[in-house]
C-alpha cells in the first residue's frame, strides 16, 4: 500500500478515533440505508471531516463513521460512501475499508441500491451478492506494492463469504424481507444505463447493476476481510419498465424499506455473535 500511502492515511484516521470499543463487524451503508445507525446502542459519531476523510457529496449519503453496539455486537458503520462518479480516485472510495481494518474489523457487510436485471426480481427485493462483475473500469489494487502479507494477485473465486451470506439470509427471513441471490455488476455511472446496455449486461450474467461495492469488495478481500454484500433492488433496469429511472425514486424506494433492513441487520447481529 506504500505507493498511495493508503495504509498511513488509514492509520492516521484510525488514531483520531478513541474511546470506542474495538468493532468486529463493519457495515458500509449505501443509498437509503443510513438509518440503520439509529438502532445502535452507545452510539458515537465521527463526522468524516473531523477525522480527515473527505466529505460526502451525494444526496442520501451522510458522512459519518459511527460506532456502537448492534444487539451487543461492537460495530462500525460507514454512513455514506465515496463513489467513482463523484470524480474520486478509486483509492479514496476504498479508504474507509482500510480504516475499518486498522480498527480491528474482521468482516464487512456492503450494502447498496441497485437496478434489477433478472426478470424474476421485483422492486423492493433484497439481493445477496454471490459474485460480481467489475465493469467500473478501475481496480483498487492497481499500483499497490505487493508484500508477503498483502500480495496484489488476490484470488477472486469466492469473494462473498457463504457463511455470512447464509446468516444474512436467515436474518432476512426472520425480518420478513423477500430475498434473492445473484451477480452484481459495478458500472462507473453516474448516468443510468441504456436499454441496450441492460440487455448486454443481462447476457454477461449480471442480475443487478449499480455504481459501487465491487471495488470495496476487492479491497476488503485484499485485506483478508470476510465480505458479504446486499443490494436493495430499487428499480428494474432501463427498458425493463415503461418509466424513466430517477435518482430520487431510487432513494425513495430504499428509504421505504429502511425499517425492515434495520430489523434484518439487528437479526444478523444477534446470530453473528
Ligand atoms: N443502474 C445503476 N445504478 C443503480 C440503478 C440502476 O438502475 N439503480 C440504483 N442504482
Amino acid at each position: 500500500m506504500e505507493e498511495y500511502g493508503l495504509q498511513n492515511k488509514a492509520q492516521e484516521i484510525a488514531e483520531k478515533i478513541s474511546g470506542v470499543e474495538t468493532p468486529v463487524l463493519g457495515f458500509v451503508l449505501g443509498s437509503g440505508w443510513g438509518g440503520v445507525v439509529e438502532a445502535l446502542q452507545d452510539c458515537r459519531r465521527f463526522a468524516y471531516k473531523e477525522i480527515g476523510l473527505s466529505e460526502c457529496g451525494v444526496a442520501g449519503h451522510a458522512g459519518n463513521l459511527v460506532f456502537g453496539k448492534l444487539c451487543n455486537v461492537p460495530v462500525v458503520i460507514q454512513q455514506g460512501r465515496f463513489h467513482l462518479y463523484e470524480g474520486r480516485e478509486v483509492f479514496e472510495t476504498v479508504l474507509p475499508i482500510a480504516v475499518m481494518k486498522e480498527l480491528g474489523v474482521r468482516s464487512v457487510v456492503l450494502t447498496n441500491a441497485a437496478g434489477g436485471l433478472n426478470p424474476s426480481f421485483q422492486v423492493g427485493d433484497l439481493m445477496f451478492l454471490t459474485d460480481h462483475i467489475n465493469f467500473s473500469g478501475k481496480n483498487p489494487l492497481t499500483g499497490l506494492h505487493p508484500t508477503d502479507k498483502y500480495p496484489v494477485f488476490v484470488d477472486m473465486t469466492k469473494v462473498y463469504d457463504a457463511e455470512m451470506t447464509n446468516l444474512l439470509a436467515l436474518a432476512a427471513e426472520r425480518a420478513g424481507v423477500r430475498s434473492q441471490r445473484g451477480v452484481y455488476m459495478q458500472v462507473p455511472g453516474p448516468s443510468f444505463e441504456t436499454p441496450a446496455e441492460i440487455l448486454a449486461f443481462q447476457k454477461l450474467g449480471a442480475d443487478a447493476v449499480g455504481m459501487s461495492t465491487v471495488c470495496e469488495a476487492i479491497f476488503a478481500r485484499y485485506l483478508h476481510l470476510r465480505v458479504a454484500g446486499m443490494s436493495c433492488i430499487t428499480n428494474l433496469g432501463a427498458g425493463m419498465e415503461e418509466k424513466e429511472i430517477r435518482h430520487e425514486d431510487v432513494l425513495q424506494q430504499s428509504l421505504q424499506r429502511e425499517k425492515k433492513f434495520c430489523a434484518l441487520l439487528q437479526e444478523f447481529a444477534k446470530i453473528y455473535s
